[in-house]
């Protein structure tokens, strides 16, 4: 059975999966699936404001979905759907909107970033800023209450929107009354930087990643082209700073991980073992993932019934929030 809290996450579909999202947030999820309520949703509606392209969108959102179905979440506890089959998000993101004061916006990390680099580069403040952007934490505040989430876990870098949402939910019980859960943010434990090929932390925007589900020819390749300094085979080498080593600890046990440890620092290891090493605890953990992601990619049909079953269920609790949203707002019967 699993317990009453309600966790709630959400994924962007704005590129292709790769071992950071795995590491830092997905398998996680999966973790916590096993023995709590879990809402997994994709936020397309959230990738609009940087994504112009339809179908990347669409292809995305499928591979996410696949995803989730793959690696190992506890299905029976988990409440999976596109963010966008759920039209009253962005009703209640328009009612949110009355009770936001705008300083809130304007103190968000994501527009004040933008902000800093327009400046920095000579720009206008708001250069290429749309609104899409500007009001995106009403948007994730209206994903969090819309389904009555208790706890919110979130990397560093999404807990600001995690406390604006629970803002906006205090605010709005004050005006109206004791109409929303106020939710938690958690911050999930530190996985730590991932580094990627060239050492940087793994992103998308580095091109450096590596993809969660890349063949095991792909990986291979990838995983040999993992940039190292020129220590020779004979030296002791520092895990701590390698790449292989660093992506290493979060696939193999503790017996595992020390036993590598110690071949890097007591030198007689080249990094092309390291690499294989790497290579073969990957494809070992991944292998079976993969078998599952690639058949339902070449079986979409099982990927939209999935996502459609779980949109008619978070259908259903939306109209709830809603009908006591209208009410208290508008007036309409209960
Ligand atoms: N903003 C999150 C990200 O960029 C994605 C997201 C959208 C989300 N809505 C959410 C996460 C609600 C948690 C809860 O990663």
């Amino acid at each position: 059975m699993a317990n009453t809290e309600i966790f709630l996450s959400g994924i962007k579909p704005t590129g292709t999966v790769h071992m950071g999202n795995y590491i830092g947030m997905l398998s996680q999820m999966r973790d916590i699936s096993q023995h709590n309520k879990t809402i997994m949703f994709i936020a397309d509606l959230h990738a609009l404001n940087s994504v112009r392209d339809a179908v990347a969108i669409q292809n995305h959102s499928r591979e996410i979905a696949a995803i989730i179905m793959s690696i190992g979440f506890n299905m029976d506890n988990v409440l999976m759907f596109r963010q966008s089959d759920i039209p009253a998000v962005c009703e209640l993101a328009t009612m949110l909107t009355n009770v936001t004061p705008k300083g809130l916006m304007d103190r968000a990390h994501s527009y004040k970033a933008a902000v800093d680099k327009n400046i920095a580069a000579g720009n206008d403040a708001d250069f290429g800023v749309n609104m899409g952007l500007y009001t995106y934490p009403i948007l994730m505040a209206a994903d969090i209450l819309l389904y009555n989430s208790d706890i919110v876990p979130v990397g560093a870098d999404q807990k600001q929107h995690v406390e604006f949402a629970r803002d906006i939910a205090g605010h709005f019980n004050s005006i109206y009354g004791d109409v929303f859960k106020l939710p938690d943010a958690r911050i999930m434990p530190d996985a730590g930087i991932i580094p990627g090929l060239d050492g940087r932390k793994m992103s998308k925007s580095y091109d450096n990643v590596i993809p969660l589900m890349a063949t095991s020819s792909e990986l291979k390749k990838k995983i040999m082209r993992i940039i190292t300094d020129s220590k020779t085979p004979d030296e002791p080498k520092d895990p701590d700073t390698s790449t292989m080593f660093q992506l290493y600890r979060h696939f193999a046990s503790p017996d595992e991980i020390a036993d590598l440890a110690e071949k890097f620092r007591a030198g007689g290891m080249g990094y092309g073992t390291a690499k294989n090493i790497l290579f073969e605890k990957l494809n070992s953990v991944l292998s079976p993932m993969r078998e599952r992601y690639e058949y339902l990619m070449l079986h979409p049909d099982e990927i939209d019934t999935m996502l459609e079953l779980g949109a008619e269920t978070a259908r259903k609790i939306a109209n709830k929030t809603m009908a006591r949203v209208r009410h208290v707002m508008i007036g309409t019967k209960k």
